[in-house]
């Protein structure tokens, strides 16, 4: 059992995911050395790691050793921060802060920033398809797991409802689905090759980690919505009131500040609930559902 305090454990374990992070990007210095700066500069030194603890707090759930966590942790969060270059950029939400740094596109230049996000991914994939973490038809599973919530039935699919939907009020089912897609996806994928890094769940136990997975992933967009409004820039890293600015769809534009924030609560519950089967074996999953739930930035 961990007895660590949720803060102890959770800066440890973003310490452990930069270390690991460092070890398998290229070095800054190696050709190509704009391109492997830049990949390192939107990956290091910045943002919650809230995938990486996700993938954590499930692994201890089955068992998972750390070693193979490092490998999980890394390959989601280079999917995750090649999202966020690509979303920066100025064809999609032209933004020019990012983890309170400038984007990278406007650190180096569009054209960079466009293979930082490329090369990230492919990145991604070949860590997971080259280092040993489960026997191969598992590991296989989750090279697949991770494909599919990257791509246009995953993460890349809501980025395309996301941009489609500027201007237009979606109804609660769509807004959700959007949600899901562009957030909860990688969120889900976090969560399930944590667990998938150790010994196999019962499929009883799997599917409450999945309905945790989805819950985990639409509070985390909802709350994001909520600090576009409500944060300020500098304890964000990001230029907040975007949303709005660019009239996009949001929880807090289709629901108010107010009713978006009960939501928020009524997912973390659902989120909760889905844990009980676990018992204390899930407190670093419980504690996270808080942490994503109540976060200011
Ligand atoms: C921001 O993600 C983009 C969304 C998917 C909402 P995070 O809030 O996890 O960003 P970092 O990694 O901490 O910077
Ligand atoms: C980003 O959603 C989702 C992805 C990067 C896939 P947002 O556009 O709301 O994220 P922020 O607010 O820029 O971090
Ligand atoms: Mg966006
Ligand atoms: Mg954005
Ligand atoms: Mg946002």
């Amino acid at each position: 059992m961990n007895t660590r305090s949720f803060p102890d454990w959770m800066a440890a374990t973003q310490a452990r995911t930069e270390a690991a992070l460092s070890r398998h990007l290229p070095g800054a210095d190696s050709i190509p050395a704009r391109l492997h700066d830049a990949m390192r500069y939107a990956t290091l030194g910045g943002g919650k790691r809230v995938r990486p603890l996700l993938a954590f707090a499930a692994g201890e759930l089955s068992g998972a050793t750390p070693e193979k966590l490092d490998i999980v942790a890394s390959a989601v969060e280079m999917i995750h921060a090649y999202s966020l270059v690509h979303d920066d950029l100025p064809c999609m939400d032209d933004d020019v802060l990012r983890r309170g740094r400038p984007t990278c596109h406007v650190e180096y230049d569009e054209p960079t920033a466009l293979l930082v996000g490329d090369s990230l991914q492919t990145l991604a994939f070949e860590l997971l398809a080259t280092q040993a973490i489960a026997e191969p038809v598992r590991q296989l599973e989750m090279i697949a797991l991770l494909a599919h919530a990257s791509g246009s039935r995953g993460m890349a699919g809501g980025q395309a409802i996301d941009l489609a939907s500027v201007g237009k009020p979606l109804t609660q089912p769509e807004l959700k689905l959007m949600h899901a897609l562009k957030t909860g996806a990688l969120i889900r994928a976090a969560v399930l090759l944590g667990a998938l890094a150790g010994e196999p769940l019962s499929g009883d136990e799997r599917n409450n980690l999945d309905r945790f997975a989805k819950r985990a992933g639409l509070l985390f967009q909802v709350v994001d919505d909520i600090l576009d409004c409500t944060a300020n820039t500098a304890t964000l890293g990001k230029t907040v009131g975007k949303d709005e600015a660019a009239d996009k769809p949001t929880y807090v534009s289709l629901l108010g500040l107010d009713a978006a924030r009960t939501y928020a609560e009524e997912l973390r519950g659902d989120a909760l609930d889905a844990l009980a089967i676990f018992g204390t074996r899930a407190s670093r999953l419980t504690q996270l559902a808080d942490y994503i739930c109540h976060r200011q930035f």
